[in-house]
């Protein structure tokens, strides 16, 4: 008989209840969480098949078209984070030997071509630098010079804290004949976002930046244009898990098992819907926005330069450049020390050149804008 290794041998004690520190969460996400949605998670759990469970997921579908601004039928909430919801745009639509066109000015945009070359796209990019956008003209060039089948870019660019202007592509795209995804990860329910308006095919997003709920259950949506690419497909689709194809059977009419869903995080991401709808999603924008002015026309007051243009900056993602000769890391881990407070640094190509400050769902409000500015001042003056 074989007896089990004591825990105290191999592994750290570890009997006592739960216990982390209360941190601010003012970096790229996650952000902190309305304590409704909280409270929803501790909800007992029922089965992924249960009536009353299948009667929540329509209602996220039904929440998620509203804070998408779609009537897409296929609206769902992938059971992972953002990058599986990606993963999935990009899985159902495309086919080996499909030419894909990303356009690349941060980190994610790199993301989308490693993904898309997994499943042996053609991949080209389109490039400009970490804190720019695309404009129109310059997309045209791409989309003549490559005549992909997909073009992918991302709204909201949280390495970089830039917004990319969407007007105008879609009707591009269909000249072109290629749809169009956007990474809508940074910009759901924090900024301007219309699906439908904007002709968007393919989006996807997370559950735990503007929508204000922990990470794992991740928006996606498909207009119909991609669906039929999707039913008209030669082959498979190369990932069992993100299927369309099947997914849909449980969170269509059929409600075929597929895999059991995380029920308590769709028990959050629901409620956080419903504060989404509550609040109106225009006074949740003229929201974020304002808090953003708060927190840029502080930071100017700190002598801190953002590091993009006012009219493409995010407000859910500010950029700030790290002055000369000041430890950026060091900075953010006295913040998170002293202040349990987490701001970010740069990612990629900005790694070590500035610093990223999240206002995003929940967490954008004036106190906590007040609070990271005092807390910089402090940190910084004492250098
Ligand atoms: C723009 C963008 N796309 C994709 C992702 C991936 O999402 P996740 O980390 O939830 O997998 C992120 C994460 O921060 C992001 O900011």
């Amino acid at each position: 008989m074989v007896s089990t290794i004591p825990i105290s041998d191999r592994y750290r004690l570890k009997t006592s209840q739960l216990d982390m520190p209360p941190r601010l969460l003012l970096g790229p996400g996650p952000a902190n969480v309305h304590p409704r949605v909280l409270a929803a998670m501790s909800t007992p759990p029922v089965g992924h098949l249960d009536p009353s469970f299948l009667t929540l997921m329509n209602e996220i579908q039904d929440l998620l078209r509203y804070a998408w601004q779609t009537d897409n039928e296929l609206t769902i909430a992938v059971s992972g984070t953002g990058s599986a919801a990606m993963e999935a745009t990009l899985a159902n639509v495309i086919e080996p030997e499909d030419v894909v066109l990303v356009g690349v000015k941060g980190y994610f945009g790199h993301r989308l071509v490693d993904m898309a070359s997994r499943y042996r796209a053609k991949v080209h990019k389109l490039m400009k630098p970490w804190g720019e956008v695309f404009s129109l003209e310059e997309i045209k060039t791409g989309l003549e010079k490559h005549r992909p089948a997909v073009l992918a870019l991302v709204h909201a660019e949280t390495s970089t804290g830039v917004r990319q202007p969407l007007e105008g592509i879609a009707e591009l795209c269909r000249q072109y004949d290629c749809l169009l995804l956007v990474d809508t990860v940074t910009s759901l329910g924090g900024i301007p976002l219309f699906i439908d308006a904007w002709g968007i095919d393919l989006a996807y997003s997370c559950s735990q930046k503007g929508l204000g709920c922990p990470p794992g259950a991740s928006p996606f949506t498909m207009s119909s244009r991609a669906v039929d690419k999707l039913h008209s497909r030669r082959t498979p689709v190369a990932n069992w898990y993100l299927d369309m194809g099947l997914l849909t059977k449980y969170w269509g009419e059929e409600r075929v098992y597929h895999h059991t869903a995380p029920i308590n995080m769709n028990y959050g991401l629901c409620e956080a819907l419903r504060l989404v709808a509550e609040e109106g999603l225009e006074q949740r924008w003229q929201r974020h926005q304002a808090n953003a002015e708060l927190l840029w026309r502080g930071l100017e007051e700190l002598k801190l330069v953002s590091h993009v243009d006012q009219e493409f900056r995010l407000p859910t993602l500010t950029t700030v450049r790290i002055p000369e000769g000041v430890d950026g890391k060091a900075v953010a881990r006295k913040l998170l020390d002293e202040y349990n407070l987490e701001i970010a640094g740069g990612l990629g190509e900005l790694a070590g050149k500035v610093w990223r400050i999240g206002l995003m769902g929940y967490n954008s409000r004036p106190e906590n804008v007040l609070l990271v500015l005092e807390a910089l001042a402090q940190v910084l003056s004492r250098r």
